[in-house]
């Protein structure tokens, strides 16, 4: 099956101001598409993507109380090129989380958004289609966690078979460098991980983001019929992997004496494949001798970890890869004569996207000087130059194999 057609829950941001705050902002790229100038958004300044992408049109959204990043798009008319791609210089093998924006916002005085294809280092990220969400006044948002193979890292658009003569578009796009240590042992060399869910449980109303979680990722708000307990005391965020915020623990889900905690999350259906799972527990009561608790951890009534201690310090369990299909149900059962209920805080599901393969870096290397040789090179010879192989540059021949390579020009 083509992992394009593995289609996700769309996460959702609301077009709505984040309060200020001051930028001590991580290394990578934060890209206004389609704008001119800067635009701060959350305490996060946006600059433009001139200078990363050398195709396209740019146009205006006019609307009241929209957000600045919203207010521009880049879009591509040209229904001649294979593909749109930015850009941008990284450290090789350097792990990146790359966030693409979209809002529609009848840039071309359309009714429906177009629909077409994204692309991330050659392989196909998967379909966009912001109807539903842009009918509900909705951006959309897609996240996925990749290794860079090169210098630079390509985030492509490109047009499939219903985009029609629409234009593809795109309003902003985030590249965040990642510690080392995030999500692993994931063998990125290998696969991407596509974020699912990403959630803070016992919370109601605020999504976390900058700067509490350093790499803007965005934990939802999770409520359910369970009792919510809040914190007693903060954990500290690096010493944990993953790097969740401190936040994400403030509030938790939990059940009374004795009873199974049961959750059913994500609250939409998955598709059946592989996912990276982590979930996070701290106890709440202030740190004592006797601030923790047992409980064993099951999903779909498959044990994930058995005896888990949670104390107040916190603690995270994993599994790299886990099959999920269908809907969700996490069980918390605590230890016999446990005095409290188990906890949860807050979790995250990402799909395991295998690559679509690699071009030899040689060949990228030696394309890409050939594409600058030019003083008008085709408009899609940027990205990978053979993959995904329905979007190679115009004009070259690439073999077939997982390490691809050019054949001819
Ligand atoms: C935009 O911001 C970048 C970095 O944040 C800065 O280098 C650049 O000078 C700014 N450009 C303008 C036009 O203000
Ligand atoms: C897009 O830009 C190109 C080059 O600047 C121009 O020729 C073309 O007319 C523009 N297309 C639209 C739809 O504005
Ligand atoms: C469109 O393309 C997808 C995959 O590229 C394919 O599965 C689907 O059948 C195509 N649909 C039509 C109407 O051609
Ligand atoms: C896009 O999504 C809308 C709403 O879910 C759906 O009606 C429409 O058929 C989709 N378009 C394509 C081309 O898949
Ligand atoms: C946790 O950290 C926040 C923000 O730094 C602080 O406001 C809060 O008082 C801390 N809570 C505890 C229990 O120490
Ligand atoms: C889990 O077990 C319960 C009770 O034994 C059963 O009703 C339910 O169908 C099982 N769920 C799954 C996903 O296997
Ligand atoms: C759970 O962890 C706490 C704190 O590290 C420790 O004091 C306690 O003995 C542990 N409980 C069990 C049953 O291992």
């Amino acid at each position: 099956m083509s992992p394009s057609f593995l289609l996700l829950c769309l996460l959702t941001i609301p077009i709505l101001p984040h309060p200020a705050f001051a930028s001590d902002h991580q290394a990578g790229y934060l890209l206004n598409c389609g704008g001119s100038q800067n635009v701060t958004v959350g305490g996060l300044t946006y600059t433009s993507d001139q200078g990363f992408i050398s195709v396209g049109n740019t146009t205006t959204i006019e609307s009241e109380n929209l957000i600045p990043i919203l207010s521009t798009v880049r879009y591509f008319p040209d229904t001649k090129a294979r593909k749109y791609c930015y850009s941008l210089p990284v450290t090789p093998n350097g792990k990146y989380l790359v966030r693409t924006i979209y809002y529609y916002g009848s840039f071309d005085e359309g009714k429906q958004p177009p629909v077409f294809d994204q692309i991330v280092e050659g392989t196909k990220w998967r379909i966009i289609n912001t109807t539903d969400d842009f009918g509900k006044g909705l951006s959309s948002y897609f996240e996925v966690v990749v290794m860079a193979f090169g210098k630079s890292l390509s985030v492509c658009l490109a047009r499939n078979n219903q985009t029609g003569s629409s234009s593809p578009f795109i309003s902003a796009l985030e590249v965040e460098s990642l510690d080392a240590s995030v999500y692993n042992p994931t063998d990125f060399t290998k696969y991407a991980l596509v974020t699912v869910a990403r959630h803070n449980f016992g919370e109601g109303e605020e999504i976390i983001g900058y700067p509490d979680d350093k790499f803007n990722r965005m934990w939802h708000p999770f409520m359910d019929q369970n009792p919510v307990v809040l914190s007693h005391s903060n954990v500290t965020s690096s010493n944990f992997w993953n790097f969740p915020p401190v936040k994400a623990f403030t509030s938790g889900l939990t059940t009374s004496r004795g009873k199974v905690l049961e959750l059913q999350w994500p609250q939409v259906p998955l598709p059946d494949t592989n996912y990276y799972i982590a979930l996070y527990f701290q106890d709440n009561r202030s740190p004592s001798f006797f601030s923790w608790r047992i409980f064993d951890v099951a999903i779909n009534n498959q044990t994930f970890y058995t005896e888990l201690n949670a104390t107040a310090s916190g603690v995270t369990v994993y599994a790299p890869q886990w099959p999920l299909s269908g809907l969700t149900k996490v069980t918390l059962t605590p230890k016999v004569g446990s005095p409290v209920g188990p906890v949860i805080n807050a979790g995250e599901i990402l799909q395991i996207l295998p690559l679509g393969g690699r071009t030899k870096p040689r060949d990228v290397k030696a394309m890409g000087e050939l594409a600058r040789s030019f003083n008008n090179p085709p408009p899609d010879w940027s990205g990978d130059p053979c993959l995904p192989k329905e979007n190679s540059w115009t004009g070259v021949q690439c073999s077939q194999e997982y390490i691809c390579h050019v054949i001819s020009v």
